[in-house]
């Protein structure tokens, strides 16, 4: 089981008693003798987004674990996208300030995902919250708090508050009209928040997708994410053939 959090729990929480910038004794709050008032320290909201962080998925998969932008397979990938990927993920924490995002779209076996956990494991290495799910988890995980009302609104808080969330296979869905709903309701509420998304869709064909996933979602994404399209071939077959 401790295998399975690696990143996120040593990364995230393994200092947490500790201020990082040696400020506070390590609660959040400053305290000024002279006038007995507490005040915020410049690690709580850090703090704050982690904590609200806390309970989500920040698991890199193991399949994903050890990429690297030097090795196979991403040194394989389309080098234009890999070059855009590798700016965003060394500039990721004015990407993150700015919400901006990145979509990875193409067919299956392309790479996408392999290049969106590249993304997420920089963040993750910055100590930034990260929340990792493919759409049909993520929906699933709603859908299991649903009959309490309280902690669906506090499940789309959360999702909502983390710097970056990514999620992977977009459209990949069975649609319904609950389906449709919930992912318009986190993608809006990170929109108008300005907070970072990284997707990936096995849909190129923006018609497709809007029939998919529903036009005001798409035009929110378009706005919030550079589009990185990744065409040919399914590599995975690659794998079997050799
Ligand atoms: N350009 C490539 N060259 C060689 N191998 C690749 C390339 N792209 C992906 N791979 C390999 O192919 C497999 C699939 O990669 P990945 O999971 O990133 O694809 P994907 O685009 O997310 O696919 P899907 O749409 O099915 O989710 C992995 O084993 C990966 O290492
Ligand atoms: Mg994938
Ligand atoms: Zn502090």
């Amino acid at each position: 089981m401790s295998s399975l959090r690696p990143i996120a729990s040593e990364l995230l929480y393994g200092h947490a008693d500790q201020c990082p910038f040696g400020l506070c004794d390590g609660s959040g709050f400053r305290y000024e003798v002279e006038t007995n008032t507490a005040y915020d320290c410049r690690c709580r909201a850090q703090r704050v987004a982690l904590a609200k962080a806390r309970s989500l998925s920040a698991v890199i998969p193991r399949r994903y674990r050890d990429v690297a932008f030097d090795r196979p397979p991403v040194t394989e990938i389309d080098l234009p996208i890999v070059a855009a990927t590798r700016r965003f993920a060394d500039t990721i924490g004015e990407k993150l300030d700015a919400g901006r995002g990145l979509w990875f779209m193409g067919p299956v076996g392309t790479g996408k995902t392999t290049l969106a956990m590249l993304v997420s494991k920089a963040a993750l290495k910055t100590g930034r919250s990260v929340a990792i799910y493919s759409l049909p988890r993520l929906l699933n995980e709603i859908r299991d708090t649903h009959r309490a009302e309280r902690s669906h609104v506090e499940l789309l808080d959360r999702l909502t508050a983390v710097d970056l969330l990514h999620v992977d296979d977009v459209g990949a869905e069975r649609t319904t009209d609950w389906v449709l709903e919930e992912l318009y309701s986190i993608v809006n509420a990170r929109y108008e928040d300005q907070r970072s998304m990284v997707i990936t869709t096995n849909i190129l064909d923006r018609e497709a997708l809007c029939g998919q996933i529903t036009e005001r979602t798409v035009s929110r994404l378009t706005e919030m994410c550079d589009e990185l399209p990744l065409l040919g071939h399914d590599h995975r077959m690659d794998l079997r053939v050799g």
